[in-house]
């Protein structure tokens, strides 16, 4: 039986706001640190990026924004100059422009790592383009951005960085993954120093010979929460179910579910959250490494390709919120992501 996927637009708009919550997670701090972890020596120029925070500062694209989560993250903590959000649903983008617009009236825009003052010491000033804006667009058919602003010429030069944080998961081929791999090299900067660079957050990397065993070990542990009380999924309020193979052989068809009944959802500030959250679910697809490193290169990404698993012993920045005992399960069911970074290369 072949289940037909819904489109990522109509998932969404239907979500809305609600995926903030999903922010809320204790599972998602191991998201954010990794993330901020394979990013940040980017931004500050750490790795060797001759031309970025020159003229203009660095710049991010953030393909698949959903609530703005992470462009906010980009531009009020881990030091970029600015963002540009797309996102393929509607609603997501218009959560997304609230909540900065929300933000900005609260005057909560920075926390003074890139302030107003450095903003201006990088040439920008008051008639300087917004530093975050939001649009709807599709990362498999974009083509090339071009920022409104005064400057046509800092529009088209490329974007430092893409990233992309739960948007390579709705490839549901290497086709489409290449289409969108091919969106992120139009808009990365090329230079002699290896040009701007892609971070994205991805499914765990499972190879091909072992992604049948992985999704049925995953199933065991993320899977149905409610016909298993004590996995991953029950103790963390979501559950990740494969639920069928794709005919390709190029991965398999996901749904990530929230249950809303696990540890995760309980404690004094989400109270309230467990009720908006239980039964909000999106379907999507877990492809292959060799699939992913494939359409990296025939999208035309030609640098470093690296992925970051996530570590044991867990970040202390993780542990610390909740203590070690809390994420025994997690270490016993294998992280719930990978992060890739693949540099844009000459
Ligand atoms: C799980 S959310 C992630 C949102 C955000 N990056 C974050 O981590 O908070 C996935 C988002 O991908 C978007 N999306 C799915 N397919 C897309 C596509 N082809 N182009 C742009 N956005 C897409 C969805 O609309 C949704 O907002």
């Amino acid at each position: 039986m072949t289940t037909t996927t819904p489109t990522s637009t109509s998932q969404y708009d239907a979500i809305g706001s609600k995926y903030n919550l999903f922010k809320a997670l204790p599972t998602s701090a191991i998201e954010v640190v990794s993330l901020e972890a394979a990013l940040t020596p980017y931004i500050r120029g750490e790795k060797r990026r001759e031309g970025s925070n020159g003229a203009g500062g660095f710049r991010v694209l953030d393909l698949a924004c959903g609530t703005g989560y992470y462009s906010r993250k980009l531009v009020q903590e881990w030091g970029a100059s600015y963002v540009l959000g797309i996102d393929l649903s509607t609603e997501m983008v218009q959560v997304a422009r609230q909540q900065h617009k929300h933000q900005d009236e609260r005057k909560e825009v920075t926390n003074g790592r890139v302030g107003e003052q450095e903003f201006h010491k990088l040439g920008q000033t008051a008639a300087a383009p917004p530093k975050i804006e939001f649009r709807v667009g599709n990362a498999m058919t974009l083509g090339k951005v071009v920022v409104d602003g005064d400057n046509k010429e800092e529009g088209t030069r490329g974007f430092d960085m893409v990233v992309g944080a739960w948007l390579l998961n709705y490839a549901a081929s290497l086709q489409e993954l290449t289409a969108m791999f091919s969106t992120v090299a139009t808009n990365l900067r090329l230079s002699s120093d290896g040009g701007g660079v892609f971070v994205g957050v991805t499914p765990p990397v499972v190879s091909a010979g072992e992604f049948d065993a992985y999704a049925a070990r995953s199933n065991l542990h993320w899977g149905n929460s409610e016909s298993n009380r004590n996995n991953a999924a029950a103790q963390y309020g979501v559950s990740v179910h494969y639920y069928e193979k794709l005919e390709s052989g190029e991965g398999w068809r996901t749904e990530v579910t929230m249950s809303g009944a696990g540890e995760a959802t309980r404690g004094p500030e989400r109270n309230g959250e467990e009720q908006k959250l239980k039964g909000v679910s999106f379907r999507n697809y877990h492809l292959t490494k060799d699939v992913y490193e494939q359409a990296a290169r025939d999208g035309g990404m030609r640098g470093l390709l690296e992925w970051r698993k996530v570590e044991e012993p867990l970040p202390e920045a993780v542990v610390a919120a909740t203590g070690e005992e809390f994420w025994k399960e997690y270490s016993r069911a294998g992280a719930h992501l990978s992060v890739l970074v693949v540099e844009r290369g000459d």
